[in-house]
C-alpha cells in the first residue's frame, strides 16, 4: 500500500536530495532540484531514461529565471507574461551553473512555470527549482493520476496524490530566439495563441532533427499494440477483441470489447484531458490490443495526434 506525501513532507525530501512525483496541470512529473546533479541523475536511472534526453526544469517565480537563463529576452518575457503560470515550456540558452545532466549537455535550458497549486507550493516550500520530467518508466505512458504513478513504480513512496491532472498531456514546447519561436512539442497551447505573441522562426520538421528528444518518433507507448484507423496496418485484427479510443460518438461502437470515448461533444480540451487515462484503462484491460479513432488536426488536435502517432508508432504502416 502506498503511502501519500503531504506537501511539506515532500518539499522537505527535494531539499535533502530525494525525488518526489508531483502533480502538476500536465501530467505527474517526477522531481528532484536541479541544482543537485546527483539527485537530478537518480531521476534518469529510476526511468531509464537515456541520457540524451534533457529534462524540464520548473519554477515558481519569474526571478528564478536568472539562474537559469543566460538572459531574458523580449521573446521570454512575452512568452512567460502570456502563458505563465502554464502548460508552455520555454528552452533558451542557459547559465553555466545549470548542471548538464539536466540539460543532456546541452547549451540550453528547458523551464516552466506550472500552474498547478500544488506544484507551485511544493516548489516554493522547497526553496529550489526543481527539474522534472514526466513520472513515467521511459518509452511508456505519462501518468495523469497518481495511481499511473504507482503503476509504473509500485515501489516509490514519494508520490504527492493530488487527483487527475486537468490539462491531460504535457506542455507545449518552444524554443526561442530574438527573431521568435520555433515549436519542439505540440501542446494545447497551440502556435495560434503563440504567434499572437511573438512571430514563429520557422517550422520544426519533427522527422529531420532530434534536436529536442520529444520528437522522437516512438514514445508514450502502452504495454500492449495501438493502432490508428486509417494509418496503421489494421487488416486480420479482431474488433471484439480490442478496446476502441473514439473522439466522440463511436464508429461501429458495438463491434468492440471496450469503448473509450474521449469527449461526448468531440471538444478537443476534453479529449487531452482524458486521452492518457483512457489508454492506461485499455492497459490495464484484457483486450489484446488498442484501436484509435484519429482527432481532426487542428489546434490541440495537433498534440493528440502527435501523442497517438508515438504511442502506436511501431504498428504504423512506413511510408
Ligand atoms: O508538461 C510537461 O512538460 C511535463 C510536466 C511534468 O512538467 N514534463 C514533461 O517532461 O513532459 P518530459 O521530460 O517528459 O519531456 C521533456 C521534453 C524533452 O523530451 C525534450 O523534448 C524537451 O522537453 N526539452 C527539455 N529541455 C530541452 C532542451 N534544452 N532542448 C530541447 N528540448 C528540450
Ligand atoms: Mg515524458
Amino acid at each position: 500500500m502506498n503511502k501519500h506525501l503531504t506537501i511539506n513532507e515532500a518539499a522537505d525530501i527535494i531539499q535533502q536530495g530525494g525525488l518526489v512525483a508531483f502533480p502538476t496541470e500536465t501530467v505527474y512529473g517526477l522531481g528532484a532540484d536541479a541544482f543537485n546533479a546527483a539527485a537530478v541523475a537518480n531521476i534518469f536511472k529510476m526511468k531509464e531514461r537515456p541520457s540524451f534526453d534533457p529534462l524540464i526544469v520548473h519554477i515558481v517565480d519569474v526571478a528564478d529565471l536568472e539562474k537559469l537563463f543566460h538572459h531574458v529576452d523580449d521573446t521570454i518575457l512575452k512568452l512567460s507574461e502570456a502563458f505563465w503560470p502554464g502548460p508552455l515550456t520555454i528552452v533558451a540558452p542557459k547559465m553555466h551553473e545549470v548542471p548538464d545532466i539536466v540539460t543532456a549537455g546541452l547549451g540550453t535550458v528547458g523551464v516552466r512555470m506550472p500552474s498547478h497549486p500544488t506544484a507551485a507550493a511544493l516548489i516554493k516550500n522547497s526553496g529550489k527549482c526543481i527539474a522534472a520530467p514526466s513520472a513515467n518508466r521511459f518509452g511508456r505512458l505519462s501518468p495523469t493520476k497518481a495511481a499511473h504513478v504507482v503503476k509504473q513504480f509500485p515501489d516509490f513512496n514519494n508520490v504527492i496524490d493530488g487527483g487527475n491532472t486537468d490539462v491531460g498531456i504535457e506542455s507545449t514546447v518552444v524554443s526561442v530566439s530574438a527573431n521568435g519561436f520555433e515549436l519542439l512539442r505540440p501542446g494545447v497551447i497551440t502556435i495560434e495563441q503563440l504567434e499572437r505573441v511573438v512571430p514563429q522562426a520557422k517550422t520544426v520538421n519533427a522527422e529531420n532533427t532530434i534536436s529536442s528528444p520529444g520528437l522522437l518518433k516512438s514514445h508514450y507507448s502502452p504495454q500492449k499494440p495501438i493502432y490508428i484507423i486509417g494509418e496503421s496496418e489494421t487488416d486480420g485484427l479482431t474488433c471484439s477483441k480490442a478496446g476502441l479510443i473514439s473522439f466522440g460518438k463511436p464508429v461501429n461502437g458495438e463491434a468492440y470489447k471496450y469503448v473509450e470515448i474521449l469527449s461526448g461533444t468531440s471538444d478537443l480540451s476534453e479529449a487531452a484531458i482524458n486521452l492518457f487515462a483512457a489508454i492506461h484503462r485499455l492497459e490495464d484491460s484484457d483486450a489484446d490490443y488498442i484501436v484509435a479513432e484519429p482527432v481532426p488536426e487542428t489546434g490541440i488536435g495537433i498534440a493528440i495526434m502527435d501523442r497517438l502517432r508515438k504511442a502506436a508508432y511501431q504498428y504504423t504502416k512506413k511510408k
